[in-house]
C-alpha cells in the first residue's frame, strides 16, 4: 500500500519507483481538487518550520501556499536571525524544532546536513535543495512532463539535460530518470558529468527499471530525438562567483538555443528549466555577467526561453502541487 506517513523526503534514492509514481498521482489529484474548488485540508492544525540557509522564491512560496491550502501554519527561518549553524549544531536544532513542529523543510548546503536533521528531528524532514540534490523539483518536472505528454508514460520519455550536470539538478534528474525508467542524456564536458559513484548507482537502478542513461560531450548525439531539453544555471548557489570564467568558457557550447532545439529533430520539443534562469541581462548578476562576457543569455537564449517551446512556468506552478503532495503523504491525516 501507499504509506509514506512519517517518512523524510531527503533524496529520490530513498524511494521506490512506485512511491515516486504515487506522489505524482497524488500531486495531480491535489491540483485537480484545488482547480475544482473542493480541496480537503489534510494538514489542519499542523505547524511547519521552513529553514532556508540559501535564497529562494519558488520553493519557499510553494511550501507556504501548499501549507496554507491544506490548513497548516508555517514559520520561515531565513539565512540569518536564528542560532542554526552559528551557535547551535544541526543535531541540537533538529531536536528542538522536532519538539515544536510537525514537519521541517530544509534548504542549505551539504546533503549530510539535511540527513542529520532528518535523523534527529523525529518529524518528517523535506529537502528543499542541497548542494547535491533537489528532489522536490524533480517531482514538479515529471508531473509537468506527464501533463505535456498525457499519452506517454514516463518510461517512453527521452530528455537531455545540458550544462552543469555535476550540480544538484544534474544529479537529481539522473536519479529520477533512473528510478522512473526514462531515457536521459547528460550532455556536458566530461568534467561536468555527475560523480562516478552516483552514475554507477543510477546504472544499477536502470538495470531494474529499464532506464537508459547516456553521458556525452556531443550535443548532436545527446539531444537527438528528445521530447524535452532541460538546463540550469552554470554557477549554483553557494559556489564562488569566480567560477563564472571557467563555466562560461566550458559550457557555452551547451547553451540551449534555436540550433539546439533544431538538432533534436522534434518540432514540438519542449524547453525546461528549474529557474531562476540567465536568459537576458535584466537581473543584477545577469547584467554583470553579460557585461563581462558580452553575452545576453547564458545557459538559454532569450528567444528559446520566451518561445512556445518553453514550459518553465508550468514547472514553477507544479512545485506547489508536488510539494503539497509530499507534505500530505508524509504528514497528512
Ligand atoms: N527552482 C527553485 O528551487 O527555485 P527557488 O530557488 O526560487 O526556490
Ligand atoms: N543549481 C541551482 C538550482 C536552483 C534552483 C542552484 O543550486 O543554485
Amino acid at each position: 500500500a501507499f504509506n509514506l506517513r512519517n517518512r523524510n523526503f531527503l533524496k529520490l534514492l530513498d524511494f521506490t519507483p512506485r512511491e515516486i509514481g504515487h506522489l505524482l498521482t497524488l500531486s495531480a489529484e491535489l491540483k485537480k481538487a484545488k482547480y475544482a474548488g473542493h480541496e480537503q485540508p489534510r494538514l489542519s492544525g499542523k505547524n511547519i518550520a521552513l529553514i532556508f540557509e540559501k535564497s529562494s522564491t519558488r520553493t519557499r512560496c510553494a511550501f507556504e501556499v501548499a501549507a496554507f491550502d491544506q490548513g497548516a501554519r508555517v514559520s520561515y527561518l531565513g539565512p540569518s536571525g536564528s542560532q542554526i549553524g552559528h551557535k547551535e549544531s544541526m543535531k541540537d536544532t533538529a531536536r528542538v524544532l522536532g519538539r515544536m513542529y510537525d514537519g521541517i523543510q530544509y534548504r542549505g548546503f551539504g546533503q549530510d546536513i539535511v540527513e542529520e536533521l532528518g535523523k534527529y528531528a523525529g518529524v518528517p524532514v523535506w529537502n528543499g535543495l542541497t548542494d547535491e540534490f533537489h528532489p522536490t523539483q524533480i517531482l514538479a518536472d515529471f508531473l509537468t512532463m506527464q501533463e505535456h505528454n498525457p499519452d506517454k508514460p514516463l518510461q517512453d520519455i527521452r530528455f537531455a539535460y545540458l550544462g552543469d550536470a555535476r550540480n544538484n539538478m544534474g544529479n537529481s534528474l539522473m536519479v529520477g530518470a533512473a528510478k522512473m525508467g526514462m531515457d536521459i542524456r547528460l550532455v556536458a564536458p566530461e568534467a561536468y558529468w555527475p560523480e562516478d559513484t552516483l552514475v554507477k548507482q543510477c546504472l544499477e537502478i536502470a538495470q531494474e527499471t529499464g532506464a537508459r542513461i547516456t553521458l556525452t560531450e556531443s550535443v548532436e548525439e545527446g539531444v537527438h530525438g528528445c521530447d524535452y531539453l532541460y538546463t540550469d544555471v552554470w554557477v549554483s548557489m553557494g559556489e564562488a562567483p569566480s567560477a563564472w570564467d571557467e563555466r562560461v568558457k566550458s559550457l557555452l557550447p551547451y547553451q540551449v538555443n534555436s540550433s539546439t532545439l533544431k538538432a533534436t529533430g522534434n518540432p514540438s520539443v519542449k524547453f525546461m528549466h528549474c529557474l531562476p534562469a540567465f536568459h537576458n541581462d535584466e537581473t543584477t548578476v545577469g547584467k554583470e555577467v553579460a557585461e563581462k562576457y558580452g553575452l545576453s543569455g547564458l545557459e538559454v537564449t532569450e528567444s528559446v526561453f520566451e518561445s512556445e517551446h518553453s514550459i518553465v512556468f508550468d514547472q514553477a506552478e507544479n512545485r506547489m502541487h508536488t510539494i503539497k503532495a509530499v507534505m500530505v503523504a508524509t504528514l497528512g491525516s
